[in-house]
């Protein structure tokens, strides 16, 4: 066990963060909202094993939820996150009350915005909420002023964006991508699995299923995208999900693969009853 030391305002650890900084210590972030799980947790253990320093914040950034979302159900769970920090190794926890992030409101608050792909896929069925997260992940990186930050897979779309950001505005950071921590039935762990019942739960396994059985038929060397796209529509319906989208897409670019292209991701998102969730996986199609 590490002494976690605790941050709800910024001064301070950002006089520490500098002279370890000074010291030639190398400082690593894991923004996340709380209610941490092991996916969360994997995180922070590739950031412990990479610099000296692993800072995480906790702050549920109402500027990424739109007017009918969760935000104000969105788990709170700080006392287990607490623990579950301690246990991992993690050096800095901070904490920011919303007017910290957020002094004058979220209406009057600068953003930072990435065009073209923000709207496309989750963007699409919520639109601002890429808005919300580059604006409050590149405020974080000026707050913070790490060398890097871990971002999961899990959310490939948010790791994309946040990547595009980091090279347009030349953000001196080291981004690194986590692969998704599953649970035993395939389900990527999420804070929002919280909200499904036992029913739901075992409904929502057959997204990653999905997703796997339609990498499988594009590397046996199916290449009708759209079509599979399609079926695997039908398939998770099937199962008792209400399918959002499901994409197979072009890795690097994230725009619908044709079908010449081999280097595919593909980006799903299903309603569970009222619960939104989502996945992916990377496919190497046949060449
Ligand atoms: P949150 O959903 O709390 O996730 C924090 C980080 O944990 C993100 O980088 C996310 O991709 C990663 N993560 C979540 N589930 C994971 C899993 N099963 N396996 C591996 N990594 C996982 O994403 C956000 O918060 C916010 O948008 C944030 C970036 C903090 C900005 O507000």
């Amino acid at each position: 066990m590490t002494e976690l030391q605790l941050h709800e305002t910024l001064p301070a650890l950002r006089t520490e963060l500098s002279a370890l900084r000074r010291n030639g210590k190398t400082v690593a972030l894991v923004p996340t909202m709380g209610n941490l799980h092991k996916g969360h947790l994997s995180l922070i253990a590739a950031a412990r094993a990479e610099y000296d320093v692993v800072v995480a914040t906790i702050f549920v950034n109402p500027m990424q939820f739109g007017a009918k979302e969760d935000l104000a159900r969105y788990p709170r769970t700080f006392a287990a996150d607490l623990t579950a920090l301690r246990e991992s190794g993690c050096d800095y926890l901070y904490t920011p009350a919303t007017g910290e992030i957020y002094p004058e409101g979220l209406a009057v608050h600068t953003r930072v915005s990435v065009p073209g792909i923000s709207s496309l896929h989750c963007g699409h069925s919520r639109p601002g909420h890429f808005d919300g997260v580059c604006t409050v992940v590149c405020k974080l990186f000026n707050m913070i002023q790490m060398d890097a930050a871990f971002f999961g897979y899990k959310d490939y779309q948010q790791f994309h964006l946040i990547s595009t950001m980091v090279r347009d505005l030349y953000l001196p950071v080291r981004l690194y991508g986590v692969p998704t921590v599953r649970e035993n039935s395939g389900l990527a762990m999420s804070s929002r699995n919280g909200y499904l019942d036992a029913q739901q739960r075992t409904q929502a396994s057959a997204l990653y299923a999905t997703l796997l059985q339609t990498a499988d038929s594009i590397r046996a060397g199916a290449s009708e995208f759209r079509q599979l796209e399609k079926a695997a529509s039908a398939t998770l319906a099937a199962a008792g999900l209400q399918p959002d989208y499901f994409h197979i897409c072009n890795r690097n670019t994230l725009q619908l693969a044709e079908q010449n292209e081999s280097d595919l991701i593909i980006l799903a998102a299903v309603y569970a009853g009222t619960t939104r969730l989502i996945d992916n996986i990377f496919v190497q199609a046949a060449s």
